[in-house]
């Protein structure tokens, strides 16, 4: 991690400034006063934030806190659907635009809050007529679709807790998670469409659920002509099901506390965490910080690029922008195809003005060139934002000057699944230093320690934690206690974020990256744990080892090592098969692009695999310290 470390960049501090427009107008005018305001009284901050939504009762108390544990607003009655799509139904915002849809070949789809709000009570009352309710888990495994938020929101109107799977993932990856949950239903379509092509998800779902006994009944949304058949008395039509039903659902009283939905995220060991969310807390952090850092106005155009299978959707397209009562954009679309310009011609079209993606898309525009956003007028943009990963000092200055011609400022957010909303940003306004995330957004306070929690002196490289609890905290790791509460035991009284970071003289803090086992490809988190046992669930492979290595585009590529069972050889095929054993298994997400048949692996007395001596040989440099190592 260290020889990533720009001592450069830590003492240059360089700045710009947002036009002054920016911070005159922000919902968060001035970042120093609300901070101040938030440390003089946290759970008034909260509460005052809390009471601009509907509560079907008030809570007794803002905050429970047994160390690891918060409760967020005791006893308050909510339905996070309800401040999504009643409160504004019910006012001002009933025929307002909610969400616009294209696919690929310019297919458009509008929703304004009424049709969606009437969709999600369909098919809400649809999923009641399953016998689907409260509590029971919801897998959903869909393409980037209106209906994958309706899916979404009829879960969280009548208190079933959604687990969405990212369509991207494989057979195995999706049948851990419908076990680990024990989903009663999985929601589905027959196919997603990326770059020309169909991904046959109800394929993928009909073999993820021959070992998964709680799935009763899978919900097909048929999109392809001729409609493909479905499996009688398992699959259901998801059309056919939101017929003969009620108009009107009821959102259901739902406990501040219950759960709203799980979703996994790597592990450094072993298998993925089912990170649980719960619906005040939830609700309140996504929805402040969408208003504040997104500083969404009435007329915003939102497009967050994520998918909703991801965190970023959850909290970013769905959740906090609704609401916020947004205007959200969605696409099941790509950049590069049908050609580069692809996003600047829809920022054009539709008038886009809140523009937010990964550093690792931006690194890609980067390499397509300037030729295809000057194609387009990009004049609508009045915010730009990042997420995913560090967003280096060249991608920013080319996302500022190319995207934003000097004028849009940019919100380089860092947060996490574990987080729920974002944490550490530079406000709408405040003055933006390349390279660095920012700071504390009000309500949140990130520090920079040592092992043993002590805050280093700025400019040093230390561990990235979070000092009190914030109401989008996750709550648990379902069914997994002792791995929630590891968070909170890896330094004394804060959570560890996992992440290493600096502070500048200037409070700002850059985040460089992983300390764990866990590699950010294109913005994705993956376990080495978990590609590992995917290489050696293969019948050749006796042993793998796998790290992160430093690539321009992606941030990191996965490489390899692999050996091989007595009696097999290396060969090309046997290498193609491992990836496509990869892909089969995990997804394509978690394919190494280089993998290296070896004789041994460096390891620890302990038999523990040392993928910081396989990283430095990798880099070429010294690997320290060694000395428990074995072979
Ligand atoms: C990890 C969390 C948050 C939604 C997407 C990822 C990295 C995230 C940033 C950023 C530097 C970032 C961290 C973090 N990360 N945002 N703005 N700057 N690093 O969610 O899959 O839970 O991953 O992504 O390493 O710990 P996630």
């Amino acid at each position: 991690m260290a020889d990533q470390f720009d001592v450069k960049l830590v003492e240059e501090a360089k700045y710009y400034t947002p036009p002054p427009e920016y911070r005159k107008n922000a919902n968060m005018k001035d970042y120093e006063a609300t901070y101040q305001e938030f440390l003089k009284d946290p759970e008034a901050f909260w509460a005052s934030i809390a009471k601009e939504l509907h509560w079907f009762s008030p809570w007794d108390k803002v905050l429970e806190w047994n160390y690891p544990y918060a409760k967020w607003f005791v006893n308050a009655k909510t339905n996070i659907t309800y401040n999504c799509l009643d409160r504004h139904v019910f006012n001002h915002r009933r025929h307002k635009v909610a969400v616009i849809w294209r696919g690929e070949k310019g297919e458009e789809c509008i929703y304004t809050y009424q049709m969606l709000y009437r969709n999600v009570m369909r098919f809400a009352n649809g999923l009641k007529k399953l016998g689907i309710g409260k509590g029971d888990r919801v897998c959903i495994y869909m393409p980037m679709i209106p209906e994958q938020l309706i899916a979404m929101l009829a879960c969280a109107r009548i208190g079933a807790v959604h687990s969405v799977v990212f369509g991207g993932f494989g057979v195995t990856a999706l049948n851990y998670r419908i076990n680990d949950t024990g989903s009663k239903l999985v929601i589905t379509a027959d196919v997603g469409i990326r770059r020309g092509k169909s991904i046959p998800l109800k394929t993928l779902v009909e073999d993820a659920i021959i070992n998964a006994p709680t799935v009763e009944k899978v919900v097909v949304l048929r999109r392809d002509e001729p409609k493909v058949e479905l499996l009688a008395g398992i699959e259901v039509d998801y059309h056919e099901l939101m017929e003969g039903v009620d108009a009107e659902c009821k959102a259901e009283v739902m406990d501040s506390e219950d759960p709203l939905f799980i979703l996994y995220t790597s592990g450094s060991t072993g298998a993925p965490k089912g990170v649980l969310h719960t619906c005040g807390g939830y609700m309140v952090g996504t929805y402040y910080t969408s208003k504040v850092v997104f500083d969404l106005k009435e007329d915003d155009l939102y497009w967050c690029t994520a998918d909703v299978g991801w965190v970023t959707g959850h909290s970013y397209i769905l959740y906090g922008p609704l609401a916020a009562g947004a205007t959200v954009f969605i696409g099941e679309v790509v950049p590069d195809y049908p050609d580069a310009g692809n996003f600047w011609k829809l920022i054009e079209e539709l008038g886009i003005t809140i523009f937010y993606t990964a550093p690792t898309a931006i690194r890609m525009f980067m390499k397509m060139g300037e030729q295809w956003p000057d194609k387009y007028n990009l004049s609508s943009l009045r915010i730009l934002g990042s997420v995913g990963e560090p967003l280096n000092p060249e991608a920013f200055e080319w996302y500022y000057k190319v995207i934003g011609k000097n004028r849009c400022p940019i919100v380089d957010t860092w947060w996490q699944t574990e987080t729920g909303m974002q944490m550490i940003t530079t406000m709408v306004g405040e003055k933006m230093r390349p390279g660095f995330a920012g700071k504390g957004i009000p309500g949140v306070i990130p520090e920079v320690v040592d092992k043993s929690g002590k805050e280093v002196k700025s400019g040093t490289l230390g561990f990235l934690t979070i000092k009190n609890p914030w109401p989008a905290m996750f709550r648990a790791i379902y069914k997994n206690d002792e791995r929630y509460r590891k968070y909170w035991q890896t330094i004394p009284d804060v959570y560890t974020v996992g992440d290493l970071a600096v502070r500048g003289h200037d409070g700002y803090i850059m985040i460089l990256g992983r300390a764990d086992d866990i590699i950010i490809v294109a913005g994705h988190n993956i376990g080495t744990a978990e590609v590992e046992s995917a290489l050696v669930s293969h019948h050749s492979v006796a042993e793998a080892a796998v790290i992160g290595k430093a690539d321009q585009m992606k941030g990191n590529l996965i490489k390899a090592f692999v050996i091989l069972k007595l009696g097999q050889k290396p060969s090309d095929k046997l290498l193609h098969d491992l990836m496509y054993h990869v892909r089969m298994t995990l997804g394509p997400i978690a394919v190494p692009a280089e993998i290296e048949f070896v004789d041994k692996l460096p390891k620890t007395r302990s038999g523990k695999i040392m993928r910081r001596v396989l990283k430095a040989k990798e880099l070429g440099i010294d690997p320290g310290d060694i000395s428990t190592l074995e072979e």
